[in-house]
């Protein structure tokens, strides 16, 4: 029998997914339909649109040695670097953009080190094996390794790295706030799998766990980066008009995003059918949050040790019109298709709560909910996002 069939006898509850996170949060791995490497599109022009920034930021770095005797190799980690295309696409386009930028300034190519870093719990079997090609390579375009462990935590030695890039995935949280999942705290967020819309308290709890994650993850990163070296995030973010309570802007990317409103309907209907009860659903919240470029650039501040380079806030449009188009000829495969993107993200903490059979129950309420919602199809979602270039002073 299919995991996914299995009922479950008892479920993961609060702390093991909350406080616990680092054990279960991962995207889906594999390469089936519903892994994060077969949904990564939005990732992926996340990628396409800081090119440019991340070439020009390169360009402008200092040149760390000028003559290959002396070269030790450069040090490159990708901090929440799941598995995939965007995987090797990010190390490809700093590595390439170095070496370029060595070849014109000192006239040799350096080496390159490059530390594939995410939580424990990601599918880094299916990265290695991806990475197979370039280790049969005679000459190697850089060497690989792989760095299990929270982007919020040490992962490397004093003064290691030269680059460090997260993309797509400082907006997760290290936990969810503990107040959010207290029946006696004021801010419980009953009824609710997420911030957007929820009431002060746990928008408070939320913006109060983002700014102690990031400065933990600036400090870190403070001590691991060499002076000069660059740090280039991005992450899921909101304009400065925006408040906190409203993380996604506009009603129609607020209806339309995959941790809203179908989301909240799909606990609704496994409570209504009778397959969870209220305290299950209420257990569970999603642990990210969407900063705004005030609350980053504080952190920095506050943290010390960098320069901010840039900074801007851009939003990217969730798929192209052909695929809409698609879509609105077949809303079954629409709902599909937005199920196996929240199972991408989703899946392997909702399954730590809930177990394997009811995970599937909720995914499939859903799908259900996203296919017979046609008005959705016709409303254009757009997730916001935040990047900064900043180096270590
Ligand atoms: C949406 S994916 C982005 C992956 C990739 N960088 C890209 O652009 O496609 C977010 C990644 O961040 C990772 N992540 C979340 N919290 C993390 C943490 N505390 N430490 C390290 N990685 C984390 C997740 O496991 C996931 O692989």
């Amino acid at each position: 029998m299919d995991s996914s069939q299995e009922h479950p006898t008892s479920c993961c509850i609060t702390k093991e997914t909350g406080g616990a996170l680092h054990r279960v949060l991962c995207m889906q791995g594999g390469d089936d339909d519903s892994s994060y490497a077969k949904n990564s599109e939005a990732p992926a022009s996340a990628i396409s649109l800081c090119r440019p920034l991340l070439l020009k930021a390169i360009q402008s770095m200092k040149v760390f040695f000028s003559n290959k005797d002396e070269a030790e190799s450069l040090r490159i980690a990708d901090l929440g670097c799941a598995t995939g295309y965007n995987t090797l696409a990010t190390i490809d386009m700093v590595v390439d953009a170095l070496r370029q930028q060595y070849i014109n300034h000192c006239g040799f190519e350096p080496e390159f080190e490059a530390f594939f870093s995410d939580l424990p719990s990601n599918d880094f079997n299916s990265l290695f094996r991806s990475l197979s090609n370039i280790a049969d390579k005679k000459t190697k375009q850089y060497y690989a390794a792989g760095v299990p462990g929270s982007f919020y935590t040490r992962l490397f030695p004093r003064g290691k790295l030269h680059v460090a890039v997260s993309l797509s995935a400082l907006h997760w949280l290290s936990q969810i706030p503990d107040a959010v999942l207290e029946k006696t705290s004021a801010a419980w967020n009953k009824g609710r799998v997420w911030i957007d819309g929820a009431k002060k308290e746990v928008v408070e709890a939320y913006a109060k766990q983002s700014e102690k994650d990031l400065e933990d993850f600036l400090s870190c990163r403070k001590e691991e980066m060499v002076q000069g070296g660059m740090l280039f995030l991005l992450m899921g973010g909101r304009p400065a008009s925006q408040q906190p309570e409203n993380q996604l802007g506009d009603p129609d990317s607020r209806a339309k995003h995959p941790f809203t409103t179908s989301l909240d309907q799909a606990w609704q209907d496994l409570i209504n059918e009778g397959l969870i009860d209220e305290e299950t659903r209420d257990g569970f919240n999603i642990p990210a949050y969407m900063r705004s470029m005030a609350e980053v650039e504080r952190a920095i501040k506050r943290c010390g040790g960098f320069e901010i380079e840039r900074m801007e806030y851009s939003r990217i449009v969730e798929h192209s019109l052909e695929k809409q188009k698609q879509w609105m000829r077949d809303p079954i495969s629409y709902g599909r298709a937005k199920a196996n993107l929240v199972r991408a993200t989703l899946g392997p903490i909702a399954e730590a709560h809930l177990g394997p059979y009811l995970s599937h129950q909720l995914f499939i309420r859903f799908q259900n909910r996203v296919s017979s919602d046609i008005a959705l199809l016709h409303k254009t979602c757009y997730y916001g996002v935040i990047v900064v270039c900043a180096i270590r002073t």
